[in-house]
């Protein structure tokens, strides 16, 4: 195993109720609060009401409308309020957008320049409010992890910041909150867990047997319930364990001891950066083909792993078991409604080589990844993906 250091200062409240908390933790960071949520999902289901129940006594800013794949407008919006309102703590309830434009806020608050600064060069995010969580879907586990993705339109980029200060301190994670899920939300959520599992199940050190097999529990409950819900979306069961699986799929347990770079997000964040399309929409698009286009002799012995222990495959030949898993994901990208090609999300291929510029230039794809790739890979996953 590769030498670690672990440490997640996230109090999480999991369970159908814990928004009864709110206030009392809420209390420790202040009075002064700006709540951050999205397009309205929060009014329709009640969420905001029980929120505003905690909020009580507390002086509350708001800040609505953070889009799917937030905007750098919005946070610049966000840490305006916070610096002429003197806000304490910024509450974010939503799901990873929210929680990343939260995150985005939080540093831009502390910081006297403009918050793409901050982007540009992590090492000048010195200080963040803090931040708590109500979680409304589960996917991205930004709720128990420390990075925060957003996108600049005027330049096309969609870019991630990563610092132990973005932790947020407290996240409430009430598994009835996503009984309102739309499908195509629910059936995101679920292919987007799964990815985070396979970046870091897949990487160049494949010594770390304890991580490896915490992560095919993961990946195997993403599996089992990604339908359940799909066809039962007020399952207990099903959702509680899907929301655990997207906390522990991301807050770095499942990387500990392996390392490297990740393979599938940094292409599919150039997407859908330059496409607003839905995060988990694309890595089920990409996700297949990635696979086809990595497997051979040095990679067979891992996918065919990967296909006997998530999905029940047994066949002895290392080579035909990695296709049968291949074959498997797909169909359950398929079982979730998610799309297959790009054609059908309505992308051409005329962005592709400054897509594929960009994943290159932003990510370790070419230097750290499992299996490395350069402007070309991209360029023919793209085009497998028309
Ligand atoms: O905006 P509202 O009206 O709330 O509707 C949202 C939104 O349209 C809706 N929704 C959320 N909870 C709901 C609900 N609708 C009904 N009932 C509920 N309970 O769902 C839609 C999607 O929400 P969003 O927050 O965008 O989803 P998700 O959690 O998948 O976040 C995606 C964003 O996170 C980034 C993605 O790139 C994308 O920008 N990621 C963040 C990561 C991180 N911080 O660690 C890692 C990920 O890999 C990912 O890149
Ligand atoms: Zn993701």
């Amino acid at each position: 195993m590769n030498n670690f250091d672990f440490k997640i200062p996230t109090d999480i409240r999991f369970g159908k109720g814990k928004i009864s908390c709110l206030k009392e933790e809420l209390g420790h960071f202040g009075k002064r609060i700006l709540l951050v949520y999205g397009g309205g999902s929060i009014k329709k289901n009640g969420i905001y009401d029980e929120v505003m129940q905690q909020l009580d006594g507390f002086d509350v800013y708001e800040l609505s409308g953070i889009t799917p794949n937030p905007k750098l407008e919005t946070v610049r919006k966000g840490t305006a309020i916070c610096k002429e309102q003197n806000i304490d703590a910024i509450l974010a309830v939503g799901g990873g957008s929210t929680i990343d434009a939260s995150k985005h806020i939080a540093a831009g608050a502390c910081y006297a320049g403009d918050p793409w600064d901050l982007v540009l060069d992590r090492s000048k995010v010195k200080e963040a409010l803090p931040i708590a969580v109500v979680l409304t879907i589960c996917a991205t586990g930004s709720e128990m992890n420390s990075g925060a993705v957003i996108t600049n339109e005027e330049t096309c980029e969609k870019l991630e910041i990563n610092t132990p200060l973005l932790y947020p301190k407290l996240s409430i994670c009430d598994p009835t909150y996503l009984y309102s899920l739309p499908p195509k939300q629910s059936a995101a959520g679920s292919v987007d867990i799964l990815s985070h599992v396979m970046e870091q199940y897949f990487q160049p050190n494949d010594e770390a047997f304890i991580t490896d097999v915490l992560s095919e529990g993961v990946m195997k409950t993403v599996v089992k319930y990604g339908p359940i819900v799909m066809e039962d979306p007020k399952n207990y069961e099903a959702r509680s364990n899907l929301m655990w699986a997207s906390t522990v799929g991301l807050n770095h347990l499942l990387t500990v001891g392996k390392g490297g770079a990740w393979s599938v997000h940094p292409i599919e964040h150039v997407v859908s950066g330059c496409y607003d399309l839905t995060h988990g929409v694309g890595l089920a698009i990409l996700t297949p083909v990635w696979m086809e286009h990595v497997l051979g002799d040095g990679t067979k012995s891992r996918f065919a792993r990967f296909a006997r222990e998530v999905f029940g495959v047994k066949v002895d030949d290392d080579m035909t078991a990695a296709k049968e898993g291949i074959k498997k994901v797909r169909e359950f990208f398929l079982l979730l409604g998610m799309p297959s090609t790009l054609s059908e999300v309505g992308i051409d291929d005329s962005k592709f080589e400054f897509m594929a510029k960009e994943a290159i230039r932003t990510s370790g794809l070419s230097t750290r990844a499992y299996v490395k790739l350069d402007e070309n890979d991209v360029m023919e996953i793209f085009k497998k993906c028309l």
